[in-house]
């Protein structure tokens, strides 16, 4: 395991999400309620891009089937709908995160 710096917490405030590129993944950092987290930012489906979904509270919706995800957790709350059929996707990876003074440092690993 290592803490590999991705950004500055004024990137990320209250309410905002963003992407950033650790060692070849996306990681998805997101600010809920004053609090960093860090999820895998592709669908577990079939690969949507998670930051360009909807997040509301700790819940993010992929934007292409809307799968729904748990960002504090990883844990998928909802599947996918196509053709009006619910399916099951798996639960997002989730990342271990520290806060050292203004970086964010995200535990690959
Ligand atoms: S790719 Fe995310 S719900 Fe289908």
């Amino acid at each position: 395991m290592s803490l590999i710096e991705v950004g500055k917490t004024n990137q990320v405030p209250p309410g905002v999400m963003k992407l950033f590129q650790v060692e070849g993944k996306k990681i998805l950092v997101v600010n809920v309620e004053g609090k960093i987290y860090a999820i895998n930012g592709v669908c577990t489906h079939l690969g949507g891009d998670l930051s360009k979904g909807q997040l509301e509270g700790k819940i993010i919706t992929c934007p292409k089937h809307g799968a729904r995800f748990d960002v504090t957790t990883g844990e998928s709350v909802s599947g996918p709908k196509m053709a009006f059929l619910q399916f099951k996707t798996k639960n997002e990876t989730i990342y271990g995160v520290k806060i050292e003074g203004e970086s964010i440092k995200i535990d690959m690993p």
